[in-house]
Protein backbone atom coordinates (compact mmCIF):
# COMPACT_ATOMS: atom_id res chain seq x y z
CA UNK A 1 0.00 0.00 0.00
CA UNK A 2 1.35 3.51 -1.16
CA UNK A 3 1.67 5.77 2.03
CA UNK A 4 1.70 9.55 1.32
CA UNK A 5 2.81 12.38 3.61
CA UNK A 6 1.81 15.59 4.07
CA UNK A 7 4.08 18.11 5.60
CA UNK A 8 2.35 21.61 6.18
CA UNK A 9 -1.02 20.89 6.66
CA UNK A 10 -2.94 24.26 6.26
CA UNK A 11 -5.64 25.05 3.45
CA UNK A 12 -4.63 23.41 0.58
CA UNK A 13 -3.13 20.03 2.14
CA UNK A 14 -6.35 20.04 4.26
CA UNK A 15 -8.53 19.88 0.88
CA UNK A 16 -6.69 17.86 -0.85
CA UNK A 17 -6.89 15.03 2.16
CA UNK A 18 -10.47 16.01 2.45
CA UNK A 19 -10.42 14.83 -1.04
CA UNK A 20 -9.25 11.73 -0.97
CA UNK A 21 -11.39 10.99 2.10
CA UNK A 22 -14.06 11.59 0.15
CA UNK A 23 -13.14 9.56 -2.99
CA UNK A 24 -13.22 6.64 -0.77
CA UNK A 25 -10.27 5.42 -2.83
CA UNK A 26 -7.57 5.95 0.27
CA UNK A 27 -7.69 3.75 3.71
CA UNK A 28 -6.53 7.14 5.74
CA UNK A 29 -4.06 5.05 7.69
CA UNK A 30 -1.90 5.19 4.95
CA UNK A 31 -2.07 9.02 5.13
CA UNK A 32 0.31 10.95 6.78
CA UNK A 33 1.09 14.32 8.28
CA UNK A 34 3.24 16.75 9.60
CA UNK A 35 2.53 20.43 10.59
CA UNK A 36 4.45 22.99 13.25
CA UNK A 37 1.22 22.59 14.99
CA UNK A 38 0.76 19.37 16.46
CA UNK A 39 -3.06 19.31 16.46
CA UNK A 40 -3.47 19.58 12.74
CA UNK A 41 -2.86 16.12 11.95
CA UNK A 42 -5.56 14.91 14.58
CA UNK A 43 -8.01 17.62 12.83
CA UNK A 44 -6.95 16.56 9.16
CA UNK A 45 -7.65 13.23 10.27
CA UNK A 46 -4.25 11.84 9.08
CA UNK A 47 -1.60 9.60 11.27
CA UNK A 48 0.23 12.35 13.05
CA UNK A 49 4.35 12.86 12.86
CA UNK A 50 6.16 14.05 15.47
CA UNK A 51 8.82 15.56 12.95
CA UNK A 52 9.90 15.61 8.71
CA UNK A 53 12.53 13.32 9.28
CA UNK A 54 10.42 10.69 10.65
CA UNK A 55 7.63 11.53 7.92
CA UNK A 56 9.96 11.04 5.38
CA UNK A 57 11.55 8.00 6.80
CA UNK A 58 7.75 6.13 6.69
CA UNK A 59 6.04 7.53 3.77
CA UNK A 60 6.46 6.83 -0.36
CA UNK A 61 5.12 10.17 -1.59
CA UNK A 62 6.18 13.44 0.43
CA UNK A 63 4.02 16.39 -0.91
CA UNK A 64 5.47 19.67 0.43
CA UNK A 65 2.92 21.47 1.09
CA UNK A 66 4.16 24.93 3.28
CA UNK A 67 4.23 28.44 1.98
CA UNK A 68 7.30 28.86 -0.64
CA UNK A 69 9.13 31.01 1.79
CA UNK A 70 9.28 28.03 4.56
CA UNK A 71 10.51 26.00 1.90
CA UNK A 72 14.28 26.85 2.82
CA UNK A 73 13.85 25.43 5.94
CA UNK A 74 12.00 22.48 5.30
CA UNK A 75 13.80 20.90 2.32
CA UNK A 76 17.37 20.00 3.72
CA UNK A 77 15.51 18.05 6.16
CA UNK A 78 14.00 16.17 3.30
CA UNK A 79 17.05 15.62 1.51
CA UNK A 80 18.08 14.13 4.41
CA UNK A 81 15.85 11.44 5.23
CA UNK A 82 13.67 11.34 1.79
CA UNK A 83 15.95 9.03 0.49
CA UNK A 84 13.68 7.80 -1.92
CA UNK A 85 10.15 9.08 -2.18
CA UNK A 86 8.48 10.76 -4.49
CA UNK A 87 8.63 14.42 -3.84
CA UNK A 88 5.50 16.27 -4.74
CA UNK A 89 5.60 19.84 -3.96
CA UNK A 90 2.68 22.40 -4.58
CA UNK A 91 4.27 26.10 -3.51
CA UNK A 92 3.45 28.00 -6.21
CA UNK A 93 6.31 29.47 -8.35
CA UNK A 94 9.43 27.21 -7.33
CA UNK A 95 10.47 25.15 -10.25
CA UNK A 96 11.60 21.79 -10.72
CA UNK A 97 14.92 22.69 -10.84
CA UNK A 98 15.13 25.17 -7.66
CA UNK A 99 13.53 21.64 -6.19
CA UNK A 100 16.03 19.27 -7.32
CA UNK A 101 18.92 21.79 -5.85
CA UNK A 102 17.83 21.40 -2.66
CA UNK A 103 16.94 17.27 -2.81
CA UNK A 104 18.82 14.30 -3.21
CA UNK A 105 20.40 13.39 -6.62
CA UNK A 106 18.26 11.98 -9.36
CA UNK A 107 14.94 12.42 -7.04
CA UNK A 108 11.89 12.30 -8.80
CA UNK A 109 9.86 15.52 -8.39
CA UNK A 110 6.22 16.42 -9.14
CA UNK A 111 5.34 20.09 -9.38
CA UNK A 112 1.88 20.95 -8.76
CA UNK A 113 -0.55 23.80 -9.26
CA UNK A 114 -4.21 23.38 -7.69
CA UNK A 115 -6.43 26.45 -7.49
CA UNK A 116 -8.72 27.24 -4.47
CA UNK A 117 -11.65 25.82 -5.96
CA UNK A 118 -10.39 22.62 -4.21
CA UNK A 119 -12.11 23.47 -0.96
CA UNK A 120 -15.27 22.75 -2.75
CA UNK A 121 -13.72 19.36 -4.80
CA UNK A 122 -13.42 21.81 -8.01
CA UNK A 123 -10.00 22.86 -8.54
CA UNK A 124 -8.44 23.04 -11.72
CA UNK A 125 -5.17 21.50 -11.25
CA UNK A 126 -1.74 21.70 -13.34
CA UNK A 127 1.46 18.81 -12.89
CA UNK A 128 4.56 18.54 -14.73
CA UNK A 129 7.11 15.66 -13.94
CA UNK A 130 10.71 15.07 -13.88
CA UNK A 131 12.80 12.49 -15.90
CA UNK A 132 13.09 10.42 -13.00
CA UNK A 133 9.25 10.15 -12.37
CA UNK A 134 8.17 6.48 -13.51
CA UNK A 135 5.04 6.16 -15.08
CA UNK A 136 3.13 4.40 -12.28
CA UNK A 137 4.26 7.22 -10.08
CA UNK A 138 2.81 9.93 -12.55
CA UNK A 139 -0.59 8.04 -12.43
CA UNK A 140 -0.77 7.72 -8.17
CA UNK A 141 -0.70 11.81 -8.45
CA UNK A 142 -2.66 12.20 -11.18
CA UNK A 143 -5.39 10.28 -9.22
CA UNK A 144 -4.88 11.53 -5.71
CA UNK A 145 -5.60 15.52 -7.56
CA UNK A 146 -8.21 13.96 -9.21
CA UNK A 147 -9.84 13.80 -5.88
CA UNK A 148 -9.96 17.52 -5.95
CA UNK A 149 -10.82 18.18 -9.03
CA UNK A 150 -9.86 18.38 -12.76
CA UNK A 151 -6.05 17.73 -13.75
CA UNK A 152 -3.94 18.54 -16.75
CA UNK A 153 -0.29 17.55 -17.22
CA UNK A 154 1.31 20.41 -18.57
CA UNK A 155 5.14 21.56 -19.77
CA UNK A 156 6.81 23.72 -16.79
CA UNK A 157 7.16 26.39 -19.44
CA UNK A 158 3.01 27.00 -19.42
CA UNK A 159 2.98 26.99 -15.25
CA UNK A 160 2.72 30.98 -15.72
CA UNK A 161 0.53 31.21 -18.23
CA UNK A 162 -1.95 28.22 -16.05
CA UNK A 163 -1.11 30.66 -13.59
CA UNK A 164 -2.75 33.19 -14.74
CA UNK A 165 -5.81 31.85 -16.46
CA UNK A 166 -6.63 28.92 -13.15
CA UNK A 167 -4.25 30.05 -10.60
CA UNK A 168 -5.80 33.89 -10.63
CA UNK A 169 -8.30 33.98 -12.76
CA UNK A 170 -10.78 32.72 -9.75
CA UNK A 171 -10.51 35.92 -8.00
CA UNK A 172 -11.39 37.49 -11.61
CA UNK A 173 -14.34 35.56 -11.65
CA UNK A 174 -15.72 35.92 -7.67
CA UNK A 175 -15.18 39.87 -8.62
CA UNK A 176 -17.37 39.54 -11.78
CA UNK A 177 -19.91 37.67 -10.21
CA UNK A 178 -20.14 40.13 -7.43
CA UNK A 179 -19.90 42.76 -10.08
CA UNK A 180 -23.34 41.35 -11.46
CA UNK A 181 -24.89 41.16 -8.05
CA UNK A 182 -24.73 44.47 -7.31
CA UNK A 183 -25.85 46.01 -10.55
CA UNK A 184 -29.50 43.78 -9.52
CA UNK A 185 -28.81 45.45 -6.34
CA UNK A 186 -28.98 48.61 -8.02
CA UNK A 187 -31.69 47.68 -9.93
CA UNK A 188 -33.72 47.00 -7.01
CA UNK A 189 -33.31 43.04 -6.02
CA UNK A 190 -31.95 41.91 -2.48
CA UNK A 191 -27.98 41.07 -2.35
CA UNK A 192 -27.81 37.82 -1.33
CA UNK A 193 -30.27 36.31 -3.85
CA UNK A 194 -28.52 38.60 -6.14
CA UNK A 195 -25.65 36.70 -5.56
CA UNK A 196 -27.22 33.07 -5.88
CA UNK A 197 -28.35 34.07 -8.96
CA UNK A 198 -25.25 35.10 -10.54
CA UNK A 199 -23.17 32.75 -9.59
CA UNK A 200 -25.55 29.94 -10.82
CA UNK A 201 -25.64 31.51 -14.26
CA UNK A 202 -21.86 31.72 -14.36
CA UNK A 203 -21.47 27.81 -13.13
CA UNK A 204 -24.11 26.63 -15.82
CA UNK A 205 -22.15 28.97 -18.51
CA UNK A 206 -19.19 27.11 -17.78
CA UNK A 207 -20.96 23.97 -17.81
CA UNK A 208 -22.01 24.27 -21.03
CA UNK A 209 -19.07 25.24 -22.65
CA UNK A 210 -17.71 22.61 -21.53
CA UNK A 211 -20.35 20.28 -22.40
CA UNK A 212 -21.44 21.49 -25.31
CA UNK A 213 -18.26 21.95 -27.51
CA UNK A 214 -19.98 24.65 -29.05
CA UNK A 215 -17.38 27.92 -29.31
CA UNK A 216 -18.09 30.40 -26.95
CA UNK A 217 -19.19 33.18 -29.54
CA UNK A 218 -21.51 31.23 -30.69
CA UNK A 219 -22.89 30.41 -27.52
CA UNK A 220 -23.38 34.13 -27.07
CA UNK A 221 -24.57 34.74 -30.31
CA UNK A 222 -27.67 32.28 -29.60
CA UNK A 223 -28.68 34.41 -26.68
CA UNK A 224 -28.26 38.07 -28.48
CA UNK A 225 -31.72 37.66 -30.34
CA UNK A 226 -32.40 40.38 -33.40
CA UNK A 227 -33.01 43.51 -31.69
CA UNK A 228 -33.07 41.54 -28.26
CA UNK A 229 -32.21 43.13 -24.93
CA UNK A 230 -28.38 41.13 -25.15
CA UNK A 231 -26.75 42.11 -28.10
CA UNK A 232 -27.13 45.64 -26.21
CA UNK A 233 -25.08 44.49 -23.04
CA UNK A 234 -22.75 42.50 -25.27
CA UNK A 235 -21.97 46.38 -27.50
CA UNK A 236 -21.78 47.94 -24.27
CA UNK A 237 -19.29 45.42 -22.95
CA UNK A 238 -17.31 45.78 -25.76
CA UNK A 239 -17.56 49.42 -25.76
CA UNK A 240 -15.97 49.62 -22.76
CA UNK A 241 -13.03 47.46 -23.49
CA UNK A 242 -14.25 44.45 -21.78
CA UNK A 243 -12.08 41.49 -23.59
CA UNK A 244 -9.04 43.70 -24.03
CA UNK A 245 -9.19 44.83 -20.36
CA UNK A 246 -9.07 40.62 -19.42
CA UNK A 247 -6.32 39.99 -21.77
CA UNK A 248 -4.48 43.14 -19.95
CA UNK A 249 -5.34 41.46 -16.97
CA UNK A 250 -3.53 38.12 -17.41
CA UNK A 251 -0.90 39.68 -19.20
CA UNK A 252 -0.01 41.35 -15.83
CA UNK A 253 0.02 37.98 -14.11
CA UNK A 254 1.56 35.96 -16.47
CA UNK A 255 4.74 39.09 -16.21
CA UNK A 256 4.93 39.21 -12.60
CA UNK A 257 5.22 35.53 -12.37
CA UNK A 258 8.13 35.20 -14.83
CA UNK A 259 9.65 38.31 -12.02
CA UNK A 260 9.13 36.34 -8.93
N1 LIG B 1 -4.32 28.11 -0.94
C1 LIG B 1 -4.35 28.10 -2.26
O1 LIG B 1 -5.36 28.44 -2.88
C2 LIG B 1 -3.14 27.63 -3.04
C3 LIG B 1 -3.22 27.55 -4.45
C4 LIG B 1 -2.09 27.11 -5.16
C5 LIG B 1 -0.94 26.73 -4.49
N2 LIG B 1 -0.91 26.83 -3.12
C6 LIG B 1 0.36 26.47 -2.45
O2 LIG B 1 0.08 25.56 -1.42
C7 LIG B 1 1.03 25.73 -0.37
C8 LIG B 1 0.30 25.80 0.94
O3 LIG B 1 -0.58 26.92 0.89
P1 LIG B 1 -1.76 27.06 1.94
O4 LIG B 1 -2.66 28.09 1.42
O5 LIG B 1 -2.28 25.71 2.30
O6 LIG B 1 -0.92 27.66 3.18
P2 LIG B 1 -1.26 27.54 4.73
O7 LIG B 1 -2.73 27.44 4.94
O8 LIG B 1 -0.49 28.65 5.40
O9 LIG B 1 -0.60 26.13 5.13
C9 LIG B 1 0.75 25.93 5.39
C10 LIG B 1 0.87 25.13 6.67
O10 LIG B 1 2.24 24.82 6.90
C11 LIG B 1 2.52 25.05 8.28
N3 LIG B 1 3.96 25.22 8.49
C12 LIG B 1 4.69 26.37 8.56
N4 LIG B 1 6.01 26.09 8.73
C13 LIG B 1 6.10 24.73 8.75
C14 LIG B 1 7.17 23.81 8.89
N5 LIG B 1 8.44 24.25 9.05
N6 LIG B 1 6.91 22.49 8.88
C15 LIG B 1 5.64 22.02 8.72
N7 LIG B 1 4.57 22.84 8.59
C16 LIG B 1 4.80 24.18 8.60
C17 LIG B 1 1.71 26.28 8.59
O11 LIG B 1 1.57 26.48 9.97
P3 LIG B 1 1.40 28.03 10.49
O12 LIG B 1 0.10 28.50 9.95
O13 LIG B 1 1.42 27.86 11.97
O14 LIG B 1 2.59 28.79 9.94
C18 LIG B 1 0.39 25.93 7.91
O15 LIG B 1 -0.40 25.08 8.72
C19 LIG B 1 1.81 27.02 -0.68
O16 LIG B 1 3.11 26.71 -1.12
C20 LIG B 1 1.01 27.67 -1.78
O17 LIG B 1 1.84 28.35 -2.72
C21 LIG B 1 -1.97 27.26 -2.39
Amino acid sequence: MTKYGFIGLGNMASAIIDGMKNSGQYDMRNVYGYDTVSSKANECGVCACDSIAQLCKTVDIVVLAVKPQILPKVLPEVKENALQALIVSIAAGKTIDYLAQALYENAPIVRVMPNINARVGASTVAFCANASVADEQKKLVETMLCTIGTVTELPESMFSVFTAIAGSSPAFTYIYIDALARAAVQAGMPKAQALQIAASSVFGSAKLVMESGEHPYALADSVCSPSGTTIDGVLTLQENAFESTVHKAIKAVIEKDKRL
